[in-house]
């Protein structure tokens, strides 16, 4: 930080009372009536450093009543004008994916594999909270997971730290911008660090065991890019890692957050996460948890009050050392200078159009669908009669998933409005499908049946994991009845997670796997189907043929018995009941057009570590053809293998994507250029290295490609 806000810093701790200084590190949640004059008090004495603009312990679970930016102003009269030292207050919320304008659940957004498209989501959704006088939002969610039972996997960026990373680098500059001090702009907040991702079972809040070398090469990335591209904000998680509660760990708050990736803001802890550790049996009370989780760098306490109410405690018994105190406060404060808060504390809320918002919604929607299976039956014809059936038919709540807090149901357009926006063709079946046959006048007279399918936002979020990831049994009876129809038909699945696809794409003529995309889900759903667009996105997480072969993903390090057992084509006996391939592989997805990919050239076969590390590149590429009659993008797909390698090294990585548009019948070059950054991993250590040895590099459009060349670091 400059030193102009340096010297700020150090002035203002210069003058404060320990009582105040433990104030900066206290989160409480929005007062309700009940405690609203004593929170003024506290506000008044300075005692709280920052509010989270939310009640409960699932913000995103429950429904938060709108904001009252002449509320928050009045509150924050009270710490500028009347506490000792007249800090102004940060205030938090929840923005996850959109604000009042809601775009895609993320691990939707990182299927559009257009990293540009999610800044500029995160770029109006910062513009529409600012506006509501919100200064700190709690995103990223970088948690890579291998287990979509999870109900928070809707939040992250999936499977794949290098989609991780991309994710967080867009979602921080969306979020931030160019100039963190701008109104116009939310401080990020890498969360939840570290590891929450990989609780056991997918169960919420429980244990995760990872072990150092998978930590850094799987779990870490993503956090250390979100670090790079400026965010200053970490939150801890809830979870363990192998007996260590994140919030009270020095090493994984300091030893590697701080020391190892560099990360210079300040972190705060999930909800009463301190008090927790009490539950997670560290701690015996409430001073031992505050002294234990802020001697560990845990600098923010969110809502249980556990430091405001011990720390000052266990200052004065020896327990923490006011050095350790005043090193909180000053990243804390350090923030809030950056974030231009001293300059403008108040929020002036203007009338935003967001007109322009909900086309980049729709657009953002429709980018990150996936096309997973077409018959030729798609893109539909207006001309075609359209019976549309099914329990998302008339859906809105569910097609802004979770983690919406600020978005409205009752503004969010269905898919019966859109598509009949669309076209006079479309008849919506209203009474219970189970019940009819195909002497229906509007079955017998369709050409095209639309089954509108997935699960409730409310099996997905926070507390929410599930032990089976489908659709429900009715709804796989409902594609059962629909096929006696002797109709082509569509499933338009609506849904937050991977889901297991046997039993439900079989019976199905095409599938549009849709998410839970936000405002504008329905408007994009319909410009896919009427080929108004054609889509693009593609899987950021493998789907599974049962739940039963969870965990499955694709970066997995190569077994010695039978090769390639688990992922690959080739499964061997991994089970004798059933075969474990993906149903649809990572970085899968199709579209109106087949494109034709040359083999991969590079400029160069061999390259020393030296000149490698020197800065010298590789560059890779191939040429794509668009062989079909429909302008399409393709997302083109960069993998690597290090053959042989000290440590086992996953029998596919992802280092590159790039997502082109190609006209019909024309082709495109594109290249990769492969760095020093790419091609080595991480040792148990920490510590990055690229050995020697071949690599192979893959082009091609999922990560089961075999489009293959080689290169060797000499
Ligand atoms: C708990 C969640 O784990 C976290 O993601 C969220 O930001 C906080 N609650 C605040 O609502």
């Amino acid at each position: 930080m400059s030193d102009s806000i340096n010297k700020k810093v150090e002035k203002l701790i210069a003058g404060m009372s320990l009582r105040e200084k433990i104030g900066q590190l206290n989160q409480p949640e929005t007062p309700t009536a009940d405690n609203l004059e004593e929170f003024k008090a506290a506000v008044a004495k300075g005692e709280i450093g920052s509010i989270l603009m939310s009640v409960g312990a699932t913000a995103g679970n429950d429904a938060q009543g709108e904001i009252s930016v002449d509320f928050y102003n009045e509150i924050q009269r009270l710490a500028v004008e009347k506490s000792p030292s007249g800090i102004p207050i940060l205030f938090g919320r929840d923005v996850i994916h959109g604000h009042r304008t809601v775009f895609p659940i993320p691990l939707a957004m990182a299927a559009s594999f257009d990293p540009e498209l999610v800044s500029q989501s995160y770029r109006d959704t910062a513009v529409e909270a600012a506006n509501d006088g919100i200064h700190w939002t709690f995103t990223p969610m970088l948690d890579l997971c291998h287990d979509p039972r999870w109900g928070r996997i809707i939040e992250g960026p999936g499977e794949d730290p290098y989609v991780g990373v991309c994710m967080a680098k867009a979602i921080v500059k969306g979020l931030q911008n160019a100039d963190l001090s701008d109104e116009e702009t939310l401080l990020a907040c890498a969360k939840h660090y570290i590891g929450y991702g990989a609780s056991e079972g997918g169960r919420d809040y429980h244990r995760a065991e990872i072990s150092d070398y998978t930590l850094y090469n799987y779990y870490l990335p993503a956090f250390k890019a979100a670090v790079d591209a400026g965010a200053l904000t970490v939150m801890s998680s809830f979870n363990d890692i192998s007996g260590q509660p994140i919030t009270s760990s020095k090493k994984y708050l300091t030893d590697i957050l701080r020391d190892k990736l560099g990360f210079k803001g300040f972190v705060v802890s999930d909800y009463d996460a301190v008090c927790q550790l009490i539950k997670q049996g560290v701690a015996e009370n409430n001073e031992q948890c505050a002294a234990a989780a802020v001697n560990a760098g845990l600098d923010m306490d969110m809502h249980d009050k556990c430091y405001i109410d011990n720390l000052e405690k266990a200052v004065k018994s020896g327990a923490v050392s006011e050095d350790v105190i005043d090193e909180a406060v000053r990243r804390i404060l350090t923030v809030k200078f950056a974030a231009g808060l001293f300059d403008h504390p108040y929020a002036e809320k203007k009338n935003i159009d967001r007109g322009e918002h909900l086309v980049h919604a729709r657009q953002m929607a429709a980018e990150s669908m996936v096309l997973l299976k077409n018959n030729g039956v798609l893109p539909l014809d207006k001309a075609q009669k359209i019976a549309l059936i099914g329990p998302f038919v008339h859906e809105r709540r569910s097609l802004l998933g979770s983690w919406t807090i600020d978005g409205k149901a009752e503004e969010t357009p269905n898919l019966a409005e859109r598509m009949k926006e669309a076209s006079g063709n479309v008849y919506v079946i209203n009474t219970n499908p189970l019940a009819w046959d195909s002497t229906n006048k509007n079955i017998a007279a369709a050409d095209v049946v639309v089954l509108a399918l997935g699960e409730s936002w409310t099996a997905t979020g926070e507390s929410r994991a599930v032990s089976d990831i489908t659709i429900s049994a009715d709804q796989k009876a409902l594609i059962r009845k629909a096929k006696t129809y002797g109709k082509k038909t569509v499933g338009v699945i609506f849904c937050g997670r991977p889901i297991a696809m046997e039993d439900i794409a079989e019976d199905l003529d095409a599938v549009l796997y849709a998410w839970h995309s936000g405002s504008e889900a329905a408007g994009a759903v319909t410009d896919i189907l009427f080929g108004a667009v054609a889509p693009s996105g593609r899987l950021p997480v493998t789907l599974p043929r049962k739940a039963t072969h969870i965990p499955l993903y694709y970066n997995v390090t190569p077994s010695g018995r039978p090769v390639d057992c688990y992922y690959g084509e080739n499964p061997g006996n991994c089970y004798v009941d059933s075969m474990p391939t993906p149903y649809y592989p990572f970085g899968y997805g199709i579209t109106y057009t087949e494109f034709e990919y040359s083999a991969p050239v590079s400029d160069k076969s061999r390259i020393s570590l030296s000149d490698l590390k020197g800065g010298d590149t590789v560059q890779v590429g191939v040429t794509v053809k668009n062989t079909g009659d429909v302008d399409a993008k393709e997302t083109v797909q960069l993998y690597i293998r290090d053959e042989v390698a000290s440590m086992m090294r996953p029998i596919r990585e992802l280092k590159g994507f790039k997502k082109v548009l190609i006209p019909k019948g024309k082709s495109a070059k594109v290249t990769f250029d492969l760095t020093y950054a790419d091609l080595g991993f991480y040792d148990a250590g920490g510590d990055y290295r690229v050995e020697k040895g071949k690599i192979g590099v893959f082009i091609g459009k999922n990560c089961l490609t075999q489009n293959r060349t080689e290169i060797e670091i000499i």
